[in-house]
């Protein structure tokens, strides 16, 4: 179940260059490369004559050669040389996907060209491309579908078990006021602690020697984004919850996560971990980015885990709809689910539309 008609995020644009780089996206075979100008160009990663990735041939110009008989693909997709005829058959033709780059990132659109809004991308400028803003930046390829990922980004009470020795202690599982809303396509979770001893991370960065008062605001937004908002401060300052959501207050850190899905149960997760420049001192940036790669590598561990118990007996887990064993601290991801299967329902309904 994959929503199409959205952006989704399909390199960094570093990734993306001269050489054609071939990546599953939606269960979708695509090549990303860019032309002699810089810009990105996404064709479909399939010869139509013998079916070998075209991902496997070479540029000539901004042109992709098949590299088995060599017949030539321009930007568009279309066909413009077949090794010996001068025919050009009505099947020799790729699929061209609309692509989008803004702060390091290039967006792929993988539905209905027609439909494909700029001004729907999100925008993570702030820290991906802020130089006031110091950030960990990386990708993961991941053994797991897309929305166990993001089942952990909507639940943040496993800090306290999956990352004790870093951003979470016990107080983060045990005291948390959480409140839950959808707002059209976005599910907001705000979980908010009071009164508490600071997790190591806060004492190591952000100097704390008492109780802190914390929060964390995580943020979905339909097809695969998330954006938590980490914040702290003494014990009682009272930074208002509207204020909250964009600020880290005394001392936090905001986290990005883009999710595209390569197949039903795998995904690349392109994150970013970013602080303002005040809240990271230069001293303390290299071991920062050190633990924050740490913390992804500790949630991958928990979702390939969970995926491979998954795979064994799909149908021990319930449906989507009514999955088996839930507690109150699911509700965001509850809830997220619900946006999902109601924007699908929506893409399918549309499709079904005649015209
Ligand atoms: S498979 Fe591509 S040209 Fe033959
Ligand atoms: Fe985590």
């Amino acid at each position: 179940m994959f929503l199409k008609n959205h952006w989704y995020v399909a390199a960094w644009s570093e990734d993306v260059g001269r050489e054609p780089l071939g990546r599953v996206i939606l269960g979708e075979y695509v090549c990303l490369y860019r032309t002699g100008d810089g810009a990105p160009v996404a064709l479909e990663n399939r010869c139509p004559h013998r079916n070998l990735p075209l991902s496997e041939g070479n540029l000539i110009g901004d042109s992709l050669q098949c590299a088995y008989h060599g017949i030539e693909f321009d930007c568009s997709g279309a066909c413009t040389h077949i090794p010996g005829q001068t025919e050009i058959p009505a099947w020799a033709k790729v699929r061209n996907y609309k692509l989008a780059e803004r702060n390091r990132w290039v967006f792929i659109w993988m539905g209905d060209p027609d439909l494909a809004d700029e001004d729907l991308i999100p925008d993570y400028h702030k820290h991906l491309a802020d130089p006031d803003w110091v950030a960990v930046t990386g990708q993961t390829h991941v053994q797991a579908g897309y929305r166990l990922v993001l089942d952990n980004l909507l639940d943040l009470s496993h800090l306290t078990y999956v990352h004790g020795s870093t951003t979470g202690n016990a107080a983060v599982s045990e005291n948390a006021v959480i409140e839950t809303e959808t707002v059209n396509d976005t599910v907001c979770v705000t979980r908010t602690m009071t009164d508490i001893p600071p997790a190591t991370a806060f004492v190591e960065y952000g100097g704390y020697q008492e109780n802190i008062d914390r929060w964390q605001i995580s943020t979905f937004i339909a097809p695969g984004y998330i954006d938590i908002c980490n914040g702290s401060e003494k014990v009682g300052a009272g930074t208002p919850v509207d204020v909250r959501k964009s600020s880290q207050g005394e001392w936090g850190f905001v986290v990005y996560h883009a999710l595209t899905p390569e197949t039903e149960t795998t995904t690349h997760q392109f994150w970013c971990v970013a602080g303002e420049e005040r809240c990271v001192a230069p001293e303390k940036r290299e071991l920062f980015g050190d633990q924050m790669r740490n913390v992804l590598k500790e949630d991958l561990d928990i979702y390939e885990a969970q995926q491979k118990c998954i795979n064994l007996d799909p149908d021990a887990v319930g449906n989507d709809a009514n999955p088996r064993g839930t507690i109150p601290a699911d509700e965001g991801l509850l809830q997220m689910r619900r946006v999902i299967r109601r924007l699908y329902g929506d893409e399918q309904k549309g499709a079904a539309t005649p015209g």
